[in-house]
């Protein structure tokens, strides 16, 4: 392949990541992890799954990043999930640590790749990225609203009885409690649900949206959700290498917009070549706007937090 992504972090969400990026040949693939074995492992049963699956992307596992050089993607995924009881501020202290080692590593040897952010706290990762790397606001971002989005998707799919494909929806905002999923601009072909289901079910579908990870935290016990956020990660890289320009709602260093300065939360951004290429500012009522600010505080709340932490 012409296009090289690694990911760091060869768990649960890393590996799913890998597989998908694989098998829609978008790349070649750099799984890179600390525990020694699990990134070779892994790359080489996806290699050996390559004939079947039928993609020529090749696969490549390590714990150091020689072969990472030159990446045009880094997707990190590195650090611990949640367990029950826990929320994704938990993971604080332990996940910037390795957030600014990985930063370091991956930005001396792919100086000019787009790095996408998966590890929790999101937002507050991000920071931890952007001033590690010293990249430029466009290529540091953060995978949550795409994440977001889709679950209020499939529940909005799950309650009209309707495809998947129909739904659009848009969740702002942190990647915590206080997300804002945006029914008004959330449409089924093209129908706002606001006309299409009453205002306690669009309620409890917010609810769960914004439950969503604690949710499948709770089921799972020993971990949090995998399948969705590798396959929001990809489709966040997809659009990069392609130059495809999708409008996704990503984690964005604000500079102004929206009134908000300083820090990373979910935004609609155009996404191309460049990375970030546009931040799209749409209309928010006052509601929405009061939202919005809510979430921005618990981010910069969280921000201060790492402001405190030696890591
Ligand atoms: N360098 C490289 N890899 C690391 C490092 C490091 N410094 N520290 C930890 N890792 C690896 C772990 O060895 C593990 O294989 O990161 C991987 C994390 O995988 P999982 O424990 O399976 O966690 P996962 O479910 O993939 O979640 C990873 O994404 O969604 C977020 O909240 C989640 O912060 C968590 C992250």
């Amino acid at each position: 392949m012409d296009k090289k992504v690694t990911v760091v972090g060869a768990g649960n969400v890393g590996a799913t990541a890998a597989q998908r990026l694989a098998e829609k040949e978008l790349c070649d693939v750099v799984l890179v992890d600390i525990i020694e074995g699990v990134p070779q492992g892994k790359s080489l049963d996806l290699t050996e799954a390559a004939p079947i699956e039928k993609h020529d992307a090749h696969l490549t596992g390590t714990n150091d990043y020689d072969a990472s050089a030159g990446s045009d993607i880094v997707i990190i995924t590195a650090g611990i999930p949640r367990k029950p009881g826990m929320s994704r501020d938990d993971l604080i202290s332990t996940n910037a640590g390795i957030m600014k080692n990985v930063t370091k590593a991956v930005a001396q040897k792919s100086p000019d790749a787009v790095l996408i952010i998966v590890s929790n706290p999101l937002d507050a990762m991000c920071h931890v990225a952007y001033e590690t790397s010293g990249f430029p606001k466009n290529r540091v971002m953060g995978m949550a609203g795409v994440l977001d989005s889709a679950r209020f998707r499939a529940f909005i799919s799950m309650e009209l009885n309707v495809s998947v494909e129909n739904t659009h929806a848009f969740v702002l905002g942190g990647h915590g409690d206080t997300m804002v999923p945006l029914p008004r601009y959330s449409t089924v072909a093209g129908i706002p649900i606001t006309e299409l289901m009453a205002q306690d079910r669009i309620d409890a579908l917010v609810a769960r949206t914004a439950n969503g990870g604690a949710e499948i935290v709770s089921l799972l016990k020993t971990g949090s959700a995998y399948y969705a956020p590798a396959s929001a990660a990809v489709e966040m890289a997809e659009s990069i290498l392609k130059d495809k320009k999708k409008i996704l709602p990503c984690a964005a260093y604000l500079d102004g917009e929206y009134g908000l300065k300083g820090l990373f939360i979910g935004v609609p951004v155009k996404l191309g070549a460049n990375g970030i290429e546009e931040i799209i500012e749409i209309s928010l009522t006052d509601d929405e706007t009061a939202a919005l600010q809510k979430s921005a505080a618990a981010v910069a709340e969280l921000k201060d937090v790492l402001a405190g932490i030696d890591y």
